[in-house]
């Protein structure tokens, strides 16, 4: 394919590899926007792009005091979140995709969205991003080009990816690379006054799985426009790790350090609002426990040359849940946004032009919604919310203040624990040890929580979400169970984590929390490190090791000691109400069910009695 030369920039590409150029130019003349600019991550491009969206309307710039070279944006009300009913995985085979995504065939769609694709960047500026997810040190630098026509993308990508010199030299080797392809899809005619935030209400965040391609078209939201986090670093890696024998999970990375100077590193998988953002971040309550932050969201983990399995997060960047974050709950992440560099995407913008959200300390008089609508104290409690409760800050990892030096060790860490968790009222003890990998694997593939406002749809409903990854996984549920099972086949047992079941949210009668939760969640990691070295007891139940409310450090504690021993509580009658709930969840699979899956749940129901 030869250069449209009438766009200008195709010219003098940074990159000379034929694949990617050919690519670029391709998706210029399908597009046919007004010009190509290549993006090298640099401060300059920074600057730019900032000013020109303060210019447009885009940003505002906050104060400079109070939140340095930071940056407030509101999207169209309609572009708050990722939509799962428009994210598709197009394999060859629907079987691939399964019950738990969207598919369709696809030639079909490349068809439908080539004509969408058709003219969507006239009048506006077609970005090329080159990045890298992980370290680019790494022995296979896991890079991507993502074509986009937003500015607010690029700056995004800026601070969430690696981009720069170094990519740029690493695309013209021969590492694979993911072609991810974004637009608004909000062509502007000659003289037509653009929005604030350009968007398309036809929306599509689909992913060729074989291709390792990504096309997204109509949103400008962060999980379905910025195609380097969840569209590659977990749908496409995901199905990467299933042919190559790792692991592409929806997991925060953290290090902790006990008293005597042990270091373990956990990584713990909670669907999107439940947490994990604040665990990764936590400040234990408890005296001489500490915890650096490696990562917030996603987690590779590779089997190293010892056996043990590595952890490494392919983000530069938290894209973190902004209601809820305040000194109390995640002093860390106010410590990293405080620096600056930061951008922040439907919250509240104060009319001295800092950032709040419901939440944060030091309420506002007056403020301006994420609706761009007059808010005050009195206004905000009978009607909507200062900030949008999926609004969310962007910040660089560089400025956590418990940031762990070896974040970006290319070999990652060795994980001595996996947790999962969910957002459930009943049922789900606080914490519960697994039997073995196997059952492990069960706890994670019936993992429930309730639907937060991370994704469209009702809240509150209860839905499974196993590993907290249903709308992450890029192929077929049963498969991917399976691939987790072979996983641990293929280890050497004691070498593998330990997998626990953690639960911050059981409520009693008047729907308070039974757990404090936020900086005393470290007690929870205290008794698992302790379950680790051997050290700490723990009552074999029906479920799994759960302790009692005594084998929990809880000096300190104000609640209630019978909250606490509720919120431990396996209640026999909750678990064999949640029995037909995991076979219908089971049944939904089909055949590519592991058949382990099924003994598992028929071990459970003996030991419950429910058989
Ligand atoms: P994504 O970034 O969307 O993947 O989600 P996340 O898992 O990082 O969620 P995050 O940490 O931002 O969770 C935010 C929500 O969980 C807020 O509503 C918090 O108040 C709540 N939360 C976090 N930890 C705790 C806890 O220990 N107890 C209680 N009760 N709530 C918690
Ligand atoms: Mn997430
Ligand atoms: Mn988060």
């Amino acid at each position: 394919m030869t250069a449209v030369p009438t766009i200008q920039g195709l010219e003098n590409p940074p990159i000379r590899r034929r694949e990617v150029l050919d690519w670029v130019a391709e998706v210029a003349e399908l597009t046919t926007p007004d010009r190509v600019v290549w993006c090298d991550g640099s401060q300059d491009e920074w600057d730019r792009l900032t000013k020109e969206l303060v210019e447009a309307g885009t940003y505002v710039q906050l104060d400079p005091a109070k939140k340095p070279n930071s940056f407030y944006a509101a999207s169209d009300p309609d572009d708050v979140a990722r939509v799962e009913e428009r994210t598709f995985i197009c394999s060859v085979d629907p079987a691939d995709a399964g019950v738990t995504n969207n598919w369709m065939d696809p030639a079909e769609m490349k068809a439908t969205m080539t004509e969408l694709y058709r003219g969507c960047m006239r009048g506006r500026t077609m970005y090329v991003i080159p990045f890298c997810m992980g370290p680019t040190t790494a022995e296979r630098p896991m890079l991507g080009v993502e074509i986009s026509d937003s500015a607010y993308v690029v700056t995004s990508m800026h601070i969430m990816t690696r981009m720069g010199p170094e990519v740029q030299r690493l695309l013209d080797g021969d590492t694979d690379w993911v072609p991810a392809l974004h637009s608004v899809g909000a062509p502007l005619e000659p003289g037509q006054r653009d929005v604030t935030w350009p968007c398309n209400e036809t929306k599509y965040i689909t992913h060729f799985p074989e291709e390792r391609t990504i096309w997204s078209f109509g949103s400008g939201y962060g999980g379905n426009a910025l195609l380097g986090k969840k569209c590659y670093s977990l749908r496409i890696a995901s199905a990467m790790a299933r042919d190559e024998g790792w692991l592409a999970e929806h997991m925060l990375i953290l290090k902790l350090i006990s008293p005597e100077e042990k270091v373990y590193y956990v990584a713990a998988a909670f669907p999107s609002a439940c947490g994990k953002t604040n665990l990764a971040m936590l400040e234990p309550t408890i005296p001489g426990w500490k915890v650096e932050t490696l990562g917030d969201d996603i987690a590779w983990m590779r089997f190293g040359g010892d056996g043990r399995l590595y952890a490494v997060n392919p983000e530069a960047g938290f894209f973190g849940v902004a209601p809820g974050t305040n000194w109390k709950t995640n002093p860390n992440a106010m410590r990293t946004i405080e620096r600056g560099n930061s951008l922040f995407t439907n919250v509240a913008l104060t009319d001295d032009k800092d950032i709040w959200w419901e939440g944060m300390e030091g309420m506002p008089d007056h403020a301006t919604s994420w609706k761009g609508k007059d808010w005050t104290p009195s206004n905000g409690d009978a009607g909507e919310p200062a900030a949008h409760p999926n609004s969310r800050y962007c910040t660089p990892m560089s400025q956590c203040p418990i940031l762990a030096p070896e974040w970006e060790d290319p070999n990652g860490v060795p994980i001595s624990a996996i947790l999962f968790g969910g957002r459930r009222k009943t049922t789900i003890p606080l914490v519960n040890e697994s039997f073995d990998w196997q059952h492990g694997t069960f706890m994670g593939a019936t993992l429930s929580s309730e639907k937060t406002a991370a994704a469209a749809g009702a809240v509150g409903q209860v839905r499974r979400d196993p590993m907290a990854m249903i709308p992450f996984i890029g192929y077929n549920v049963g498969d991917y169970f399976q691939h987790w099972i072979d996983v641990g086949k293929g280890a050497d047992a004691d070498k593998l984590p330990r997998i626990f079941y953690v639960n911050w949210f059981r409520r009693g009668d008047d729907g308070r929390f039974l757990w404090p939760g936020f900086g005393e969640n470290g007690r929870v990691l205290k008794w698992i490190i302790q379950r680790l070295e051997g050290k700490a007891a723990a009552t074999e139940t029906p479920i799994g090791h759960v302790p009692t409310a005594d084998q929990i450090d809880l000096d300190g504690v104000s609640e209630p000691f019978e909250d606490i021993e509720a919120s431990l509580k396996v209640d026999l009658d909750e678990w064999k109400a949640e029995i037909p709930l995991i076979e219908e969840w089971f049944d939904s699979i089909g055949d590519k069910l592991p058949t382990s899956m099924r003994d598992e749940l028929e071990a459970l129901k003996q030991r419950l009695g429910a058989a």
